[in-house]
């Protein structure tokens, strides 16, 4: 389509003179994008005025974007010549970058279209195109309706609710702003935790108090009552002591402010249970303005960091240095895209950048807030990562969940191992919200809710698993279902990996569960999760100066994140390689031995049992809990 301009002066109390773009089709125009509902806190307020000037911003298609998958099998599959073979950052950057056929082309059609040659600038970072023009052009040139929108806060915010493009450029353009998005950056969160974003800290859950141990800390009679190291130890025949001393890093967790460890329950924990430890502490890498605050403190801001790092620092050593990555300021905290550009420069504006819907939007201008630049590639990622937070699919928009699952895949590129826990409410999502057919979610919905991060293929999703009552940690465990319910099941957005067909094939073949379709997703070609399990049951944790008995994936994730930190010291020390993004390798029929398979118990919720373990892969435990001699034995045996 190419479009004219055409000047008119109009006589209205002086002479003012309004450019506007006219259209004349020579490419039909086809949506690009549209939204169906304005989201929560927001009402339509007034037409903005035609003439106001707004920089529309064009995020330009990457590069390559569709071979990424098949980019990731080639440096992860056990199989493949290039496995271990890792990309650097400036790989992944000239690899993914716009092409230049696609900043010639956009560029090329707004010059046509009349905006002038000194209103358009491309961004340094070569991902932009920005174009100052006024709303009424905007209107034209988009086929779209602006309206100027207002939020509960007083915020407001100019917007659309669909957008067209000439056929030739849609595929050259991934999003537009401003348009359908109400990607408004709104302040100050009312009080800890509680804001306007989606909320993504699975919270352990509290259960009965501790019995003391004692003298008897290396005990582990009582692992079907409470979890200590020794209990996990035993469970997985975990012994190792590090020997790559230096060149390993582990960062073991993201913690997001307020969330912190204190000190003092570190070394509470580290006396009774690790005393090596007492005095040991995590290297902090701040992350806009994360710090580990101790104005707030009590269970509800502590037992996430206590319980991932008492656990991380007792099953690793004082002889590995664990990282913790603490993210966002007091005020507006963060979220893992501020994590994510913290670790990958080019991600920061990649395909439009952060979404302000859903991530924390710096400088922060509150007075007690963090002023100072954003993290933008500012720390070179550990090898392994953990995190022990998480989102409900449904809580965030489809672009911005495949545009954070890519970034999952180019660090996995990177050789970087990301560990998430899988959820802990089974088939429903945090909060135990179940969907309802229109897609909103509530306690009384009836369809499965799956999570995310967990549900990306480019990650190791984990779930969580019990010593059976009156059993012992040689008996075989069964799926978490007390206190919390382990979170697996099927994605409504990703597909199923290559690397997980069989597994999840022969499930759904063999013990594929007899609900109505519409409240699962029985399609078969979705992404199955968790990968695999570790217990999180019963954690003895030291908080607020005492000691608590908490449940979660949150624990699991650290556990599993632990044992493949040492595994990767194991090889760096023999020569070789981190073990970078690892489902490939784990659903590998060479590694199918190195896990010990689940087959009792499920994952209940929205209502129903959930679904049932099996054995083979099934999607309340995954492949089972680690072995860890077999898998070192395994993984020094790959290139
Ligand atoms: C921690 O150690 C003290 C001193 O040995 C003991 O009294 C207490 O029971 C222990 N706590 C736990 C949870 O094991
Ligand atoms: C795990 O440890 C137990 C007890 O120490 C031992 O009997 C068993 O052989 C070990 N398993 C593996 C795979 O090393
Ligand atoms: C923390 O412990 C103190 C006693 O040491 C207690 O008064 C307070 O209620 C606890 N706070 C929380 C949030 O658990
Ligand atoms: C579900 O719960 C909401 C409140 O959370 C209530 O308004 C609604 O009526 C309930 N729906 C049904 C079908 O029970
Ligand atoms: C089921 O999953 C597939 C692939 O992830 C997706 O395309 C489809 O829309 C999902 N179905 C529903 C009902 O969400």
């Amino acid at each position: 389509m190419a479009i004219f301009v055409t000047r008119v002066c109009v006589l209205i109390a002086g002479l003012s003179c309004l450019t506007f773009l006219e259209a004349r089709p020579s490419s039909p125009y086809i949506q690009h994008e549209k939204r169906s509902h304005i989201p929560p806190g927001w009402s339509h307020l007034r037409k903005p005025d035609a003439s106001t000037v707004i920089p529309l911003r064009f995020a330009l298609k990457q590069s390559n974007i569709d071979k990424l998958d098949q980019m990731l099998q080639d440096v992860s599959h056990p199989e493949s010549a290039n496995y271990g073979q890792y990309w650097s950052p400036a790989q992944i950057r000239q690899t993914f970058a716009p092409s230049s056929t696609t900043v010639d082309t956009v560029r090329d059609w707004l010059l046509s279209s009349g905006v002038s040659a000194h209103n358009v600038r491309l961004t340094s970072s070569k991902t932009w195109i920005e174009a100052k023009i006024s709303m009424e052009d905007a209107e034209r040139l988009l086929q779209a309706e602006y309206q100027t929108y207002g939020h509960e806060t007083g915020k407001e915010h100019i917007a659309c609710t669909s957008y067209h493009l000439p056929a030739h450029i849609s595929p050259h353009i991934d999003v537009i702003t401003p348009s359908i998005h109400f990607d408004a950056t709104l302040g100050r969160r009312d009080s800890f935790g509680s804001s306007h974003l989606p909320q993504m800290l699975r919270q352990p859950r509290l259960g009965t108090r501790p019995k003391m141990i004692g003298e008897a800390q290396s005990d582990v009679d009582d692992c079907a009552t409470q979890i200590t190291p020794a209990c996990l130890k035993a469970l997985y025949n975990f012994t190792y002591n590090p020997v790559s001393s230096g060149s390993n890093t582990f960062g073991i967790v993201v913690e997001y402010t307020p969330q912190a460890y204190t000190k003092a329950d570190l070394n509470l924990f580290a006396r009774n249970f690790s005393s090596n430890l007492i005095g040991k502490y995590p290297k902090l890498v701040s992350v806009d303005g994360g710090i580990v605050q101790s104005e707030a403190l009590g269970f509800q801001y502590n037992i996430e960091s206590n319980l991932d790092l008492e656990y991380a620092q007792a099953l690793v050593g004082p002889k590995q240095e664990i990282t913790l990555y603490q993210v966002g300021d007091m005020v507006i905290s963060g979220s893992f895209n501020n994590f994510l550009d913290a670790l990958d420069g080019s991600y920061c504006d990649y395909e439009g950048g952060d979404d302000p819907t859903y991530d924390s939007s710096y400088p922060d201008t509150d007075p007690d807030g963090y002023n100072g630049a954003p993290s933008c590639g500012i720390t070179k990622p550990a090898n392994v990562i953990s995190t022990s937070y998480g989102y409900n699919e449904a809580d965030l928009s489809p672009a911005y969940t495949a545009r954070q699952c890519a970034e999952y895949a180019k660090l996995g590129l990177m050789g970087v191992t990301f560990v998430f826990s899988s959820g802990d409410s089974g088939v429903a999502g945090n909060g135990n919200l179940c969907l309802n057919p229109d897609g909103s979610q509530t306690v009384n919905g009836t369809i499965f809710n799956p999570g995310f991060p967990a549900t990306c293929p480019y990650i190791t999703s984990v779930g969580a698993t019990q010593i059976k009552d009156g059993a012992g940690v040689t008996d075989p465990e069964i799926s978490c279902e007390e206190t919390i319910a382990t979170g697996g099941g099927f994605s409504n957005r990703f597909e199923m990996p290559s690397y997980q067909q069989q597994a999840v094939n022969n499930y759904l073949a063999k013990y594929k569960p007899d609900y109505s379709a519409d409240i699962w997703n029985s399609t078969g070609i979705s992404r199955g999760y968790p990968d695999i399990s570790a217990n999180g049951a019963s954690y003895v944790v030291a908080v607020n100066g005492t000691f608590a008995r908490v449940s979660g994936t949150s624990a699991s994730g650290p556990v599993v994140a632990s044992m493949l930190a040492m595994i990767n010291d194991a090889r760096i020390a023999s020569g070789k390689g981190p073990i970078g993004f690892i489902n490939p390798v784990l659903y590998s029929s060479s590694f199918s031995s190195a896990f010990n398979d689940i087959t009792t118990g499920g994952n209940l919720g929205c209502g129903t049992a959930g679904f049932t373990t099996a054995p083979g892969w099934d999607p309340a435990t995954g492949l089972g809990t680690p072995n860890f001699p077999k898998l070192l034995e395994k993984w020094l045996a790959l290139p």
